[in-house]
């Protein structure tokens, strides 16, 4: 066979471009030790039979347990098993050290918590270059509605799902003179926000508390104990500029109390705040819903990638205080 003279990372990097799931997939060996590895050669061959294929380097030190057994388990990972997609990607450690496995059909381990798995009887084996093929008759197979981890071009992924339409928010074209249309990053992000931020406004209300107010209440529910510059020290991205007379408010309607010029919540003040959590949270949980947990994970890694690219130098609200 004539060799095209790829420079092998090129080829590598243009092969990565073709987005996968990742897998782990798993066997024993005849004395019942343990054999697993990353693989994201994966794939799907017929649905009738039921047969699947993935591809083992040559060099794995798994071959000969794949080579000699009959089962093996595929376990296609959900978006929180990048820790043990890292590990199986390992070469010789004890891989399984500290994993309950679930009882399979057959011997090969059955790692619990994937997004999909299949149990797997060898039907055919062929050479692959480097790499040797395997194609399995599946026996049995179950999928959870934990979103599968992505990897694309060496990196690991989220998927956001597209819609079969675009999504439009309006349905009339803008007129040529305007160039302010809503795909503007800076409107999507604030009508997203004022949104979200008004289904907690009934409960404002009821407290009789503004958004500046509902600000302080959340940073001294972090963090108790602030001199008025560290309160706006943390809430000044928010365009509020917080001063005596706001803190007044607060103290006349029993939420602050001051001590040595530092503010603290007291017990009325933290259950305000505690209210509004739960109901951030309640909000965050009917969105989740609609959205699909997948999607929700990804928008908040692209939002907190914003912020962290954004970030004027705030100060860190959550880090222990020396
Ligand atoms: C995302 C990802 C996908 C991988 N896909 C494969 C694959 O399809 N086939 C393969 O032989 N190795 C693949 N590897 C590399 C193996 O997981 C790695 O070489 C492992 O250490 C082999 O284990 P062993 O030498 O203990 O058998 C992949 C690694 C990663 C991180």
């Amino acid at each position: 066979m004539t060799q095209p003279s790829f420079d092998p990372k090129a080829f590598r990097a243009a092969l990565g471009t073709f987005t996968t799931g990742v897998t782990i997939i798993t066997a024993q060996a005849a004395d019942g030790s343990q054999v697993g590895i990353t693989a994201n050669s994966f794939n799907s061959v017929s649905l009738d039979p039921p047969l699947v294929l993935w591809s083992l380097a040559k060099s794995a030190m798994s071959l000969p347990v794949f080579t000699d057994g009959t089962y093996w388990n595929v376990h296609v990972l959900s978006v929180d098993q990048e820790p043990l997609s890292g590990r199986f990607a390992s070469r010789g450690e004890d891989k399984f050290a500290g994993i309950a496995l679930d009882d399979g059909m057959t011997c090969a381990p059955l790692l619990p918590n994937c997004t999909a798995r299949f149990q797997c009887r060898t039907a055919f084996t062929h050479d692959g270059g480097d790499h040797l093929i395997f194609i399995g008759e599946v026996l049995g197979f179950d999928q959870s509605d934990r979103p599968p981890l992505v990897y694309q071009s060496g990196q690991y992924a989220l998927t956001a799902r597209k819609p079969r339409e675009e999504v439009r928010l309006t349905k009339a074209e803008p007129p040529p003179e305007c160039s302010y249309t809503e795909d503007l990053l800076g409107y999507l992000l604030g009508r997203a926000h004022f949104q979200m931020v008004n289904r907690l406004q009934g409960l404002l209300q009821d407290q009789h508390l503004d958004q500046a107010q509902f600000f302080i209440l959340s940073v001294l529910c972090i963090r108790d104990r602030l001199t008025l510059d560290e309160i706006n020290a943390y809430i000044g991205y928010t365009g509020h500029r917080v001063d005596p007379s706001d803190m007044q408010v607060l103290m006349a309607g029993g939420h602050v109390v001051i001590e040595k010029e530092r503010y603290r919540l007291t017990a009325d003040g933290r259950e305000a705040s505690l209210h509004q959590i739960a109901q951030a949270k309640a909000v965050e949980e009917d969105l989740v819903q609609t959205l699909g947990l997948g999607d929700a994970l990804a928008l908040k890694l692209l939002l907190k990638r914003l912020i962290e690219r954004t970030d004027p130098g705030l100060p860190d609200l959550w880090a222990v205080s020396a």
